[in-house]
């Protein structure tokens, strides 16, 4: 099986779903698109008319597609939806091991809590299709208005394109790690990401209102480091900085062990 993001968590940028398609066929494989982060909210921006490539099952080869309630879908945590091509790859995810009795479960995950799925259920009846295109109507247009807030800073550059909601950005001149401590001293928390250096914002409805805002912080931020550069007592910019620069990525996966190790 292969997989295709539509779209990657850092960048917000859709992978290319129709070749990722074409190998799948001509390979005989399954083709399983993570959609987690857009399923509630690309369909939406296609209706509006954004130029959004294909993503979905009207792509040849695409056998499976997971989109997260929980996430745009503004439902309680815990919640997600597995879409299958066709009945028959729907039945390999069952599972009917079990030492004891007759057992059939729809997916590996056993025990699962009931009122999240009832929670998933009411989001989704009381906001409609219209409530999802009215609210993918807004954050598209805030994340449209950051992209171009971020354009005209220039010492950032915005990393490649962004598809929806997601607008990722670094510095070839400063240290974006410590732009984005500034910004968390002033109570912004944006992702921290690395491969190349960046941080990017994953815009919500919480923003829509604070656009302005959030690119004034982000100009006297940028402005700040610019004039002191250096980490601010607590910031996390070193850290990220030395985990950027370590080569051994196993390494880097034995310090984030360690770390969880000592912190549970
Ligand atoms: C594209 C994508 N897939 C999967 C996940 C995992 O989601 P969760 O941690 O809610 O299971 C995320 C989380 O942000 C995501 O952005």
């Amino acid at each position: 099986m292969i997989v295709g993001s539509a779209p990657g968590f850092p960048h917000g940028i859709i992978d290319p779903i129709e070749e990722l398609g074409e190998l799948a066929v001509s390979y005989g494989i399954c083709l399983h698109v993570d959609l987690c982060l857009g399923g509630f909210v690309l369909p939406f921006a296609r209706k509006l008319g954004y130029p959004i490539p294909p993503f979905d099952f009207t792509v040849q080869g695409v056998t499976s597609i997971s989109a997260d309630v929980h996430k745009y879908g503004l439902a309680p945590k815990g919640t997600s939806i597995v879409l299958y091509r066709n009945h028959d790859i729907r039945k390999l995810a069952y599972v009917t091991e079990w030492s004891g009795g007759l057992y059939v479960s729809p997916t590996i995950a056993g025990s699962r809590p009931g009122n999240v799925i009832a929670g998933a259920w009411a989001a989704m009846i009381s906001l409609g299709q219209e409530g999802y295109l009215e609210h993918t109507r807004e954050i598209m247009e805030a994340s449209k208005r950051i992209q171009q807030g971020v354009k005209e800073i220039p010492e950032l550059f915005i990393v490649g394109r962004p598809d929806m909601t997601i607008v990722a950005f670094g510095s070839n001149v400063i240290d974006i790690f410590e732009v984005n401590d500034i910004l968390s001293s002033k109570g912004w928390h944006l992702s921290p990401l690395q491969r190349p250096n960046s941080i990017h914002i994953c815009v919500t409805l919480q923003h829509v209102p604070v656009v302005d805002e959030f690119l004034n912080d982000l100009k006297d931020s940028v402005q700040t480091v610019k004039k002191n550069p250096g980490p601010i007592s607590g910031g996390l910019a070193p850290i990220y900085g030395a985990a950027g620069k370590i080569p051994d990525r196993g390494m880097v996966s034995e310090l984030l062990v360690d770390y969880m190790d000592n912190a549970c």
